[in-house]
C-alpha cells in the first residue's frame, strides 16, 4: 500500500472496536472507530469518506441497515462491509441489496477479515476502472463531436484544453452559427466543473426585466404575478457553468448589475433580501463586433474587460472551407442516425460545390442543408439547390459587400460575378450529367437552346476544351485539399 486506505469502524462493542483496530493496523490500515450509526453518518455527513466502513448489524438506537440506507444515500459509491451474527441471514441478504460489497459472520477469523477486504478492495479497483473508461469514452464521444479539421480549429481545440481547466471567465466571439455553443459546452466539459450543471441563457431571447429576473431569480410577490418564488439561472447553476449567450444584447442597465455580480461574487433575488454567494463560471458569447458596440455605448468597456480574461474567436466557415467535406459527413451521419434512414453518399460534385459556397449562416446553415439532404436523398435536387443559393449570394453580394466607388466598376463587378456564378452552375450540371446537355439544361430549368447560347458564351465545351476555373483539376481540388 503506498498511502494507507482508511478504514472506519461503526460498532457499539469497545472490544470488538479495539479488536479490528488491532488487526487492521497491523496490516498498514489507517482505521478510525465510532460507537454507532450516528457518528458514522455525522463523519460522512461532513464530507469524510473512508476507503472502506466495517459497519455492524445489531447496534442500539440505530440499527447496521438503517445506517446503511442512510450513508447510501450520502454515497453509494461507499465500500461497506457488514459485521453480523451467524442467526442473521435476512438481514445480510437486505444489506447486500441495499448496497453493502460484503459481510463478515462474528466471530470471524483475521483470514476472513483479509478475505472480505481483498474482495472488497477489488470491487472498488473495478468500480474505478469502469468510471475512467466511462469516463475516456465521454470525453471520445465529445471529441468525435467536436470536428477540428483545419489548423484553425485545430488551434482552437488546442486553445480549449489550455484554458479550460483554469476557473476564469471566457469571451466566445464569431458569426452567427460558427460553433460558439459548441465551444463553450467543450470549455465546461474539460474543466473542473464538468459534474455541476451547465446552464446556458439566451440574452437576447427575453426583455430587460424578464432577463434579470432568469438571471437572478424572484422572492415570492416580488413584482406582479411572481406567486411563488424562483431560483435564478445563476442558482440553477451553482458550481457549475453559465453560458451567457448573445451578451452583447443585454441593457445597459442589466450589463451594470452583472459587472457587480462578478466583482462581489454575490447577488440577492429579486425581492429578497438574503444575499447569496455565487460559485459559477461565467462564459459569454457573441456574434457582434463587441468594439464597434463598446464605442457606440452599446456595451459596456468595464463589463468586456472583466468578461474577457480569456477569448476565443471562432473563425467563419468561408475561411476554413477545408473542413466542409467532412462537415457534411459529420452532419450526414448525424440525421441519418437520427431519422433511421441510409443516407446516400453525397456525390464528389455536390461536395465540391459544398466547399466552394460561403456559408453565410455558417455551420448552421450548412447543418440544415445536409438535413435536407438526408431527408429528400436527392443529390441533384441538393446540388440544384446550392446552385440557386450561390446565384442568388452572388446577385446580392455587391450590395452587402463593400461597393466599388465608382458605377462603371460596380456594373462590372455585377456582371462579373453573375457570369461566373451561371458558368459555375452550367459547369456543375454538366459535370453532373457527364456532358449530356439536354439533361443539363432541365436540370437547370433553362431550354436546350438557353443553355447552347450560354456555353457558347463562356466557351465551354467538351471537357478538354473547357476553360479557367471549371477544368476538372482545378474544380475538383479545393473539395479534395487536405481531406
Ligand atoms: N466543431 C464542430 N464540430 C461539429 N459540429 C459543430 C462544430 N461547431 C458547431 N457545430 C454544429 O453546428 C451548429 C451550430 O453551432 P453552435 O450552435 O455552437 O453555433 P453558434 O455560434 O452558437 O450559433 P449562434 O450564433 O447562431 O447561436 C450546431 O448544431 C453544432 O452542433
Ligand atoms: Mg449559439
Amino acid at each position: 500500500m503506498s498511502v494507507a486506505e482508511r478504514i472506519l469502524v461503526v460498532d457499539d462493542e469497545p472490544s470488538i472496536r479495539k479488536y479490528l483496530q488491532t488487526l487492521l493496523e497491523v496490516d498498514g490500515f489507517q482505521v478510525e472507530t465510532v460507537s454507532s450509526g450516528k457518528e458514522a453518518l455525522e463523519k460522512v455527513g461532513a464530507g469524510e469518506r473512508p476507503d472502506f466502513v466495517i459497519l455492524d448489524v445489531l447496534m442500539p438506537e440505530m440499527n447496521g441497515i438503517e445506517t446503511l440506507k442512510e450513508l447510501m444515500q450520502v454515497d453509494h459509491s461507499l465500500n461497506v462491509i457488514m459485521l453480523s451474527c451467524s442467526n442473521e441471514v435476512g438481514t445480510v441478504v437486505d444489506a447486500i441489496r441495499l448496497g453493502a460489497h460484503d459481510y463478515l459472520t462474528k466471530p470471524f477469523e483475521k483470514g476472513e477479515l483479509d478475505a472480505a477486504m481483498l474482495k472488497c478492495r477489488k470491487k472498488k479497483q473495478l468500480h474505478e476502472e469502469n468510471q475512467a473508461l466511462r469516463e475516456y469514452c465521454e470525453q471520445l464521444t465529445e471529441d468525435l463531436s467536436f470536428l477540428a479539421a483545419s489548423p484553425q480549429m485545430v488551434r482552437i481545440r488546442q486553445q480549449i484544453l489550455q484554458i479550460a481547466p483554469v476557473d476564469v471567465p471566457v469571451f466566445i466571439c464569431g458569426e452567427s452559427g460558427v460553433g460558439k455553443e459548441v465551444v463553450a459546452r467543450m470549455i465546461h466539459l474539460r474543466s473542473k466543473r464538468r459534474n455541476q450543471a451547465f446552464v446556458k441563457v439566451n440574452c437576447a431571447a427575453l426583455p430587460g426585466e424578464l432577463l434579470e429576473s432568469e438571471l437572478y431569480g424572484y422572492e415570492q410577490g416580488a413584482f406582479t404575478g411572481a406567486v411563488r418564488a424562483k431560483p435564478g439561472k445563476f442558482e440553477l447553476a451553482n458550481k457549475g457553468t453559465i453560458f451567457l449567450d448573445e451578451i452583447a444584447e443585454m441593457s445597459t442597465h442589466l450589463q451594470a448589475k452583472l459587472l457587480h455580480v462578478l466583482q462581489d461574487h454575490q447577488y440577492s433575488r429579486l425581492g429578497g433580501r438574503q444575499v447569496v454567494d455565487m460559485d459559477v463560471r461565467v462564459l459569454a458569447a457573441t456574434n457582434m463586433d463587441v468594439h464597434e458596440a463598446m464605442k457606440d455605448g452599446r456595451f459596456r468597456e468595464d463589463l468586456y474587460y472583466r468578461l474577457n480574461v480569456l477569448s476565443i474567436n471562432v473563425p467563419p466557415l468561408r475561411e476554413r472551407q477545408t473542413e466542409i467535406p467532412l462537415l457534411f459527413r459529420h452532419f450526414l451521419q448525424k440525421y441519418a442516425e437520427k431519422f433511421g434512414k441510409t443516407a446516400s453518399e453525397p456525390s464528389p460534385y455536390l461536395l465540391e460545390a459544398a466547399a466552394r459556397y460561403p456559408w453565410p449562416g455558417n455551420l448552421r446553415e450548412l447543418e440544415n442543408f445536409v438535413k435536407r439532404y438526408v431527408i429528400l436523398d436527392d443529390d441533384e435536387g441538393s446540388l440544384r439547390e446550392l446552385v440557386e443559393m450561390s446565384t442568388a449570394r452572388q446577385r446580392s453580394v455587391p450590395r452587402e459587400e463593400a461597393p466599388p466607388p465608382r458605377e462603371q466598376g460596380l456594373k462590372a463587378l455585377v456582371r462579373g460575378l453573375k457570369d461566373e456564378a451561371e458558368m459555375e452552375a452550367i459547369a456543375v450540371a454538366l459535370e453532373k450529367t457527364r456532358w449530356c446537355r439536354k439533361d443539363a439544361a432541365k436540370m437547370l430549368g433553362i431550354s436546350y437552346k438557353a443553355l447552347l447560347y450560354k456555353m457558347r458564351q463562356f466557351n465551354l465545351d467538351t471537357p478538354r476544351n473547357r476553360r479557367g476555373s471549371t477544368t476538372e483539376e482545378t474544380r475538383r481540388e479545393p473539395a479534395m485539399r487536405n481531406v
